[in-house]
């Protein structure tokens, strides 16, 4: 594993794990993964070196941070938590109260990341930014971070914090290159992080899923990509994934995970079906792309022009009901 030097306590893995799939329904997985399964994800991640382990209120409502405090349990210290708070009522004892509850699901009394999940399109930052400053002083936080927020509004967060908030988690894939813009070079020149979330469009990059064998679950369901029309665009670039994994004896995922974190300051926390998953992404992390590689799957992703905004809509509903396309 490779890990981010960045003056966290504990030093952040490069390849982490999300667990978003921890026992909620959207992803369907079951009783049997949200019991068993995920614990054993959660322990051969940790035999493996991961660290991060990212996770949140909303996830299962609360689900998701107990199954990671149970499996993580003795191990805890090894662990780097990044939980998320949803800012519905963004004021500062709300703040504080539902960081308590978190670090109670997660059996911590440390948040090593608390991230808020989302910009409230309405309150500026100023008040949550206040809970987020006070429980960094009490110890219960250790790093502020945000997520789906743009570089002006993270900058503006770091503002109202009074020092740095250190991460951004956003979408960010070879289906999904916004964050090259402005928040990665950010991130390069100001020692923070981009963490990298659906790493692997939602399993999309791993060419498992084509036009007739589409993924069942609500997720995906309602997720343009895995339109048949969007899967079969995706094919050259799968192409190009299998192609650079020839060359590397890996899988296209893994291929797809190595590209995302080509840059220092990008983390990737994919999400993992079974424990088989999990060993091949963080092995992702010893993969070094050629300049050459890194630059074919970017021009592949160029090439890759999938059906999205208001045109996807009429189409996921008739997918949805069994029409096709
Ligand atoms: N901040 C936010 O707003 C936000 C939003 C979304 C996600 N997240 C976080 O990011 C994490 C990851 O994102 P995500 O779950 O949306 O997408 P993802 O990591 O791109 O995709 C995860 C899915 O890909 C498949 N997969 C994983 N590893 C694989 C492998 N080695 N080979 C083949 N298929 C593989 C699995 O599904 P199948 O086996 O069923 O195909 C798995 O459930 C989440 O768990 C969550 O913690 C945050």
């Amino acid at each position: 594993m490779r890990y981010l030097s960045i003056g966290t306590g504990t030093e952040i893995s490069r390849i982490g794990l999300g667990t978003w799939q921890f026992g909620s329904r959207e992803w369907g997985y079951g009783e049997s993964y949200a019991g068993a399964q995920a614990r054993a994800i959660v322990r051969r991640a940790l035999e493996l070196g991961v660290t991060l382990f990212d996770t949140a209120e909303i996830y299962g409502f609360g689900r998701s941070e107990r199954i990671l405090g149970e499996a993580l349990g003795e191990d805890r210290e090894s662990a780097f938590i990044a939980t998320k708070i949803l800012p519905v009522l963004p004021l500062a004892p709300v703040v504080e109260q539902r960081a308590v509850a978190s670090a109670r699901r997660l059996k911590t009394r440390r948040l090593d990341l608390y991230q808020v999940h989302q910009p409230n399109p309405v309150v500026r930052d100023g008040t949550i930014m206040r809970g987020m400053r006070t429980l960094q002083q009490v110890g219960l936080v250790g790093e502020v971070g945000v997520s789906n927020y743009s570089l002006d509004r993270w900058r503006a967060a770091e503002q109202a914090l009074g020092s740095r908030v250190l991460s951004n988690q956003v979408r960010y894939s070879l289906v999904a290159r916004a964050p090259e813009r402005d928040q990665i070079p950010y991130a390069e020149s100001a020692d923070r992080v981009v963490i990298a979330y659906s790493p692997l469009g939602q399993g999309l990059l791993s060419g498992r899923y084509h036009r007739g064998s589409r993924p069942v679950n609500r997720v995906r369901a309602g997720n343009p990509l895995f339109l048949p029309e969007n899967l079969e665009r995706a094919a050259g670039l799968i192409d190009v994934l299998r192609e650079v994994a020839d060359a590397h004896g890996a899988t296209p995922a893994q291929v797809a995970l190595a590209w995302v974190i080509r840059s220092p300051a990008v983390v990737a926390i994919p999400g993992a079906s079974s424990v088989e998953q999990l060993e091949s992404n963080v092995a992702a992390a010893s993969i070094e792309l050629t300049g050459d590689q890194a630059q074919a799957l970017s021009d592949a992703s160029d090439r890759f022009r999938p059906i999205t905004g208001p045109s996807a809509l009429p189409r996921l509903v008739r997918a949805r009901f069994g029409q096709g396309r």
